[in-house]
């Protein structure tokens, strides 16, 4: 018998008639990928890759919406339309034909959407509170709709059915459901508000009404806050009991939630970022599961195997949700199940999948451009077939690293040349940040994967030109990144420190300063953070209208705590003019607000500026004249994923290609998409 047969994360688990091969689920997460909330064909990929991959269940529809009054507000699904059968019965029979189970979470969002999308219907919760994080003031919900929502249920969860799932998730934790169960959110006084009895009467309405629509058979689960976590909100003891009348009128399996996701600071505790302890509500989900008798499926950072594996063999979950985890790495299971965990790559907790949906629509992952992208990426890079040519890559930063283990991947010999000791580039400097020095995750991995493809890797070498032509290559990619960009200051450039300066501990900073940022993205608020962290005083002036909008809601909490907590003064929205030496020896800052055409003036020690960065692109624009293409980039090939086939100069030795912030300054996810696309089909 192979290891792999007694790995609990292998056992199969069944749940009513339903035999689930393994206990690795997808818990319900909504990415986005739907077209006018149907979950056509990118929606569908995207789930069939984890079935393919191994994993036991996948949910689909995070937050599927049941009713018009109840408007997609992040991508959701739509089960209020007679249309989705036909996309869920396509779905749900190719996930089956790959060997996993699917289900889909059904939701009215209640609070948690906008008054001013989908069918602009009035937003209802129990009561007229306002839900800081979607920012709509609710109606409290009248009989008649609750009649018109309780049959808008019973139809969703009927669709779903007759679309081949093999059950559905109701959502219980910070949506209509939850807001009468909760005395947080309940103020009623009529009889569905007061006491438990109360508060629980409409949810148990809607479950009743769930299951007299789909019969005994099908599977309903619930997804259920089980302590909201603050004084004042649903107790644990009471959320027990209400699980328990649920389960008598047809719940199966439970999904525990601990906390609240009303705010952005308490949604960041649920789903949490790196920086925050591996599964944190395990144990408690341990605890919760020995006083219940229907199966119970928990998620919550558990990224590792190890942690997973724990879950399961110390009896805490019955199924265990590893989310984030495959959408970094879709085959996890497989990989677990070959004895290939090391080759998983890893969720290293960027969320950035999650802010991804609000800040460009639609889930990505900050270092699997593959996930979501499953119409035109593979997540798994075969050899190519004909005869493996000779490339270097110059630079190891994300771009440079993730070129030279794709084009190791795909067979070719390859040189990777980095002109400091270590690997990383930009993601090294994140090291002094407590909440993103993990995306070294990112780094390790491709490094090992690189290794494992037989790159070779040449450390300390600042690769001239004729080092590149030594190798004779026939292809060249320039991944050596950028330098922080403090050209865009009038006037003291030489006398400021950039970002660089303050992760890599070359500035020692005393006393007073102020921190420029003129990019919005995380760099000036890491070096802000770092800054106060260290005992100086610190002003963060932007010219936005908001800090950091580049930094979405998962990940700002973070940086908002620390501010307050080091009372970093933030100054909005003011430009940096000019910096002079003053007659005392210190810095003179002269901030000047565009909507007045005002300035005033600052006395600091330091002043630390973020303006992106400028690309290092020498030694590409020496090659480029050896080069059969000149460095051009057949985008329209690069899309469809063909070959590069532009010739500018027929006797030009190789092609030359440039990526990542060579080229000009984005972020890690674009650094690396960047450099898959091209590479995959090279
Ligand atoms: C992009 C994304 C969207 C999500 N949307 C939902 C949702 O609609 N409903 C829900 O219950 N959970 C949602 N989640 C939460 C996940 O189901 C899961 O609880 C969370 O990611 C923590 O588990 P993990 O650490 O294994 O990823 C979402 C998560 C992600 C990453
Ligand atoms: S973006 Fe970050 S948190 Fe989300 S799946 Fe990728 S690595 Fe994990």
């Amino acid at each position: 018998m192979s290891l792999a047969s007694h790995d609990p994360l292998l056992q199969p688990f069944t749940i009513k008639h339903l035999t689930l091969r393994n206990r690795v689920v997808s818990t319900s997460h909504e990415p986005a990928y739907g077209e006018n909330g149907m979950p056509k064909d990118r929606y569908r990929l995207y789930h069939l890759e984890k079935a393919r991959g191994g994993v036991g269940l996948t949910m689909i529809g995070g937050s599927a919406v049941i009713s018009p009054d109840s408007p997609p507000s992040f991508g959701n699904l739509v089960l209020y339309k007679d249309e989705v059968v036909g996309w869920l019965r396509r779905l749900s029979d190719e996930v089956h034909a790959a060997g996993a189970a699917v289900m889909c979470q059904v939701t009215h969002l209640g609070r948690r959407t906008s008054n001013y999308t989908g069918d602009w219907l009035p937003v209802l919760s129990a009561s007229p509170l306002r839900e800081p994080a979607h920012r709509a003031f609710p109606k409290g919900a009248e009989s008649w709709d609750l009649d018109r929502i309780v049959r808008h249920y019973a139809e969703a969860a009927a669709r779903c059915q007759a679309g081949g799932l093999d059950g559905i998730e109701l959502q219980s934790y910070g949506h209509f459901l939850d807001s009468f169960l909760s005395p947080w959110t309940n103020h009623r006084d009529d009889e569905l508000g007061g006491d438990l009895e109360g508060r629980m009467a409409f949810p148990r309405r809607v479950i009743r009404a769930v299951r007299e629509a789909v019969g005994p058979d099908f599977i309903v689960g619930i997804r259920m806050m089980l302590d909201e976590d603050r004084p004042g909100g649903l107790a644990q003891d009471e959320a027990i009991s209400a699980l328990k009348a649920y389960t008598a009128d047809g719940i199966d399996f439970v999904s525990t939630i601990k906390g609240s996701i009303e705010s952005d600071h308490t949604l960041s505790k649920v789903i949490p970022s790196m920086g925050q302890p591996s599964a944190p509500f395990l144990e408690w989900t341990g605890r919760i599961k020995q006083e219940l008798d229907i199966p119970v499926m928990h998620a919550s950072r558990i990224a590792d195997v190890a942690t997973a594996r724990y879950a399961v063999r110390e009896g805490l979950v019955d199924l265990v949700g590893m989310t984030r985890a495959q959408i970094a790495d879709p085959h996890l299971v497989n990989k677990i199940a070959a004895g290939q965990e090391d080759r998983i790559r890893p969720c290293v907790g960027a969320n950035y999948c999650l802010d991804a949906i609000y800040q460009s629509g639609d889930a990505k992952c900050i270092h699997n451009p593959a996930a979501g992208r499953e119409q035109t990426l593979v997540h798994e890079i075969g050899r190519r077939s004909e005869a493996p040519r000779r490339a270097v890559v110059i630079g190891a930063g994300p771009a440079g690293l993730e070129a030279a283990r794709v084009l190791g991947a795909r067979g070719h010999h390859v040189v990777l040349f980095e002109a400091n000791d270590e690997v990383g580039g930009q993601i090294r400097l994140t090291s002094p940040s407590p909440h993103r020095r993990d995306l070294i995750g990112i780094v390790d991995w491709r490094l090992a994967e690189a290794k494992q493809h037989g790159v070779e890797i040449r450390l300390g070498r600042f690769a001239e030109a004729s080092d590149v032509l030594a190798e004779d290559p026939d292809i060249v990619i320039v991944a050596t990144g950028g330098m922080p960009n403090r050209e865009f200051l009038g006037e003291g450039a030489e006398l400021v420190h950039d970002v660089w300066d303050v992760m890599d501990g070359s500035l020692r900073p005393r006393g007073d300063v102020l921190v420029f940022d003129d990019h919005g993205g995380y760099p000036g608020m890491d070096a802000a953070e770092v800054l106060a962290m260290r005992g100086t005083s610190v002003e963060f002036v932007t010219p936005e209208r908001v800090i950091a909008p580049d930094v979405g809601a998962m990940n700002s909490p973070a940086y908002l705590k620390s501010f307050a907590v080091h009372d970093v003064k933030v100054t909005l929205p003011y430009y940096l003019r000019r910096v002079r030496r003053s007659a005392d020896g210190r810095l003179e800052a002269v901030l000047w607000s565009e909507y007045a055409d005002l300035e005033v003036t600052r006395l600091v020690d330091h002043v630390v500026v973020e303006h992106g960065t400028l690309p290092v692109a020498d030694l590409y624009h020496e090659l480029r004249a050896g080069s059969r293409n000149g460095g051009e980039v057949d985008q329209e090939a690069l899309l469809a994923g063909r070959p590069q086939e532009v010739t500018r100069k027929a006797d030009g030795r190789y092609q030359l290609f440039r990526i990542g912030d060579a080229v000009t300054s984005r972020n890690i996810h674009a650094a690396i998409y960047d450099a898959l696309r091209l590479c995959i089909a090279l």
